[in-house]
């Protein structure tokens, strides 16, 4: 009901804008999907349902993102003659106020940037940051042994120095066009006046086990009862709108030093326990850099994709993934069979088990090129047998390794979010924002709440005698799956933007709905929409309450141990149309129905 109100609301101010909007129906909510918020961790953000989408079109400018008011945010930008980049920082912005479980400037993030004007093409990394105490024995207890999962993040030592100020500030400084203090108006608005309390964060802030532990969280989350605030409930956040007013007046400085760095420092060590006490300090935030990197780039059926590189393990994954399936008859087996999931689930196993070796931070660990040489990666994928399943994938050799170094023996782990965007302009942006966990750290500062990113790290540092590539290091960035993806027409044009949340899985997601878009010819709504499916070179994993759970007993003949699962994605997409003779005519975007996100445009 309140949901209703909500969408109404919305969508009378965005008529009122004559903008295109059609979807954001909220359609039912699953009272059953909460298990995995209390178990191991094979999805980091739970399922609150679904929202059901319908496909948007649009001619030259549009914004998707998983929040409503993000999107409307963004798209205000564009209206006023932004850049795709001032949309995406307007969008983060709010994204950080509305939807705080999921990313925020207490977080890090990545972005592709497609340059019109240069015809360039440009990944930057934002990624957290291990403070320079760390030591690779972090994350092992008095006991000798790994820590338990939900001990280390919650504590200050899963703390990471964020990146997503100085990305944004980065990204505004090379390809902004509004002036900066612009594009923080409408979240410092809404976080003043009060945004209502949508139906997804109502839900997780209920469910949340941990959030209430943390005085600040608490008092902002919580009613005096201490219940999760209503849906519709007109929240304000005064504190994160003085955090956002001194980034829009000092620049990122104001983040990475004085008041606002103090607090942050204090906060990770503000733990009665000692164990759980971080390291984060004012050298470690005032040293903060964001690195510009090269994407990475692959074909796939003649067309031209980029990713992002190391330490995402996201965009290798998915040039695997598609160099193995390249072999198949992908578009004549079809979305949701018995083929189509076989080779995707095993073309997964043997992408995740070179993740597993082979990727961490390539300042600190060899990342081999190799790992995406043609040759290589045909090899590996003649390794798919379509009458029986590998079961378990070991890592390849790829050409080039100079040193060996022992895998993350973390094969399955499993809040985030992502935003696509372009603008009239011809600029694209594709970007993957995260805290890591549902509500990160669970501390909450000024306002925002911190990552628990440095958990994405091996908490095992070494196997078998050998350093573990992703183990903690001081300075290193932890490995990520954050996979912001752009697809190239034969001109040179984006033809698709998209990428997703969903820690480990997120390659498998982004996976699904390329091969959606380019074999299976689905727009990009329907796309999305597919059900969720492939292997982390674990069980082959399933989206309950899809048709591919009917798949089961036929996957379990080919040999494959199968598990079904909440498989709570995030993605986003936008798709370039064509007419018959291949003449670009416009836009058209999709939005997950797992979440609560739109697609704006006109
Ligand atoms: O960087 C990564 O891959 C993870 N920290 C992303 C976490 C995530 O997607 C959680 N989302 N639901």
């Amino acid at each position: 009901m309140i949901s209703i109100i909500f969408k109404n609301n919305l969508i009378a101010q965005l008529k009122k804008r004559r903008t295109l909007v059609v979807g954001f129906v909220f359609w039912a909510v699953c009272g059953s999907c909460f298990a995995q918020l209390f178990g191991a961790p094979s999805a980091p953000e739970p399922s609150t349902g679904l929202y059901k989408k319908s496909l948007v079109t649009f001619k030259s400018q549009g914004v998707a993102a998983a929040n409503p008011l993000a999107v409307e945010a963004g798209f205000a930008m564009l209206k006023l003659g932004g850049s795709a980049v001032d949309a995406a920082i307007a969008t983060q912005l709010v994204l950080g106020l509305v939807e705080p479980q999921s990313s925020g400037i207490g977080g890090g993030a990545f972005a592709l940037v497609h340059d019109a004007k240069a015809k360039k093409l440009r990944a930057y990394d934002g990624r957290e940051t291990a403070p320079a105490a760390a030591k690779p024995e972090r994350f092992i207890g008095s006991d000798g042994l790994p820590m338990k999962y939900y001990d280390a993040v919650i504590s200050g030592k899963s703390v990471g120095t964020p990146g997503t100020v100085a990305l944004l500030e980065t990204l505004h400084k090379r390809h902004g066009k509004l002036p900066w203090k612009k594009v923080f108006e409408p979240a410092i608005e809404l976080a003043e006046k009060g945004f209502p309390v949508s139906p997804r964060l109502h839900e997780v802030v209920k469910l949340d086990r941990f959030l209430k532990d943390d005085a600040a969280a608490r008092a902002y989350f919580f009613n005096e009862k201490g219940e999760s605030w209503p849906i519709g409930h007109p929240l304000k956040n005064p504190e994160y709108a003085k955090t956002l007013r001194s980034i829009a007046a000092s620049g990122s400085t104001a983040f990475y030093s004085g008041e606002i760095a103090d607090a942050m420092v204090n906060a990770v060590r503000d733990y009665t326990d000692v164990a759980k006490r971080g390291d984060l300090t004012q050298t470690d935030l005032a040293n903060y850099q964001v690195i510009e990197r090269d994407p990475i780039c692959f074909s796939y059926r003649a067309k031209k994709l980029c990713s992002m590189p190391a330490p995402s393990s996201g965009g290798v994954a998915i040039a695997q993934m598609l160099a193995a399936l390249e072999r198949f008859p992908m578009a004549q087996w079809g979305a949701n069979s018995l083929d189509t999931v076989h080779a995707m689930a095993e073309a997964g196993r043997l992408a995740y088990a070179d993740r597993a070796q082979y990727l961490a931070d390539p300042g600190f660990a060899d990342v081999p090129k190799g790992l995406l040489d043609a040759t290589y990666m045909k090899s590996r994928g003649a390794l798919i047998d379509m009458t029986k399943s590998m079961k378990r994938a070991e890592p390849g050799t790829p050409p080039g390794i100079k040193v060996a170094l022992a895998a993350d023996p973390n094969i399955a782990l499993t809040g985030t979010s992502h935003i696509s965007i372009v603008d009239k302009f011809g600029n694209v942006v594709s970007m993957t924002t995260t805290i890591e966990d549902i509500f990160g750290a669970r501390k909450m500062v000024r306002g925002f709440l911190l990552n628990n990113e440095l958990t994405d790290f091996s908490m095992r540092f070494e196997e078998n005698g050998k350093p573990v590539a992703n183990r903690v290091q001081a300075g290193k960035r932890p490995r990520s799956t954050m996979a912001p993806t752009i697809v190239y027409d034969a001109k040179g044009a984006p033809e698709i933007v998209t990428g997703s949340p969903g820690g480990s899985a997120i390659a498998n997601y982004v996976l699904k709905t390329i091969v959606g878009m380019i074999d299976w010819k689905l727009d990009p709504q329907a796309a999305i929409d597919l059900p969720n499916f492939g292997s982390r070179n674990g069980p082959t994993e399933l989206e309950k309450g899809t048709p591919v759970e009917a798949l089961k007993p036929a996957l379990e003949a080919r040999g494959h141990t199968v598990s079904v699962i909440d498989f709570t994605s995030g993605l986003q997409a936008l798709q370039r149309t064509y007419d018959a003779k291949g003449q670009p005519t416009g836009w058209r975007g999709g939005a997950d129905p797992r979440r609560e996100g739109m697609v704006i445009g006109d």
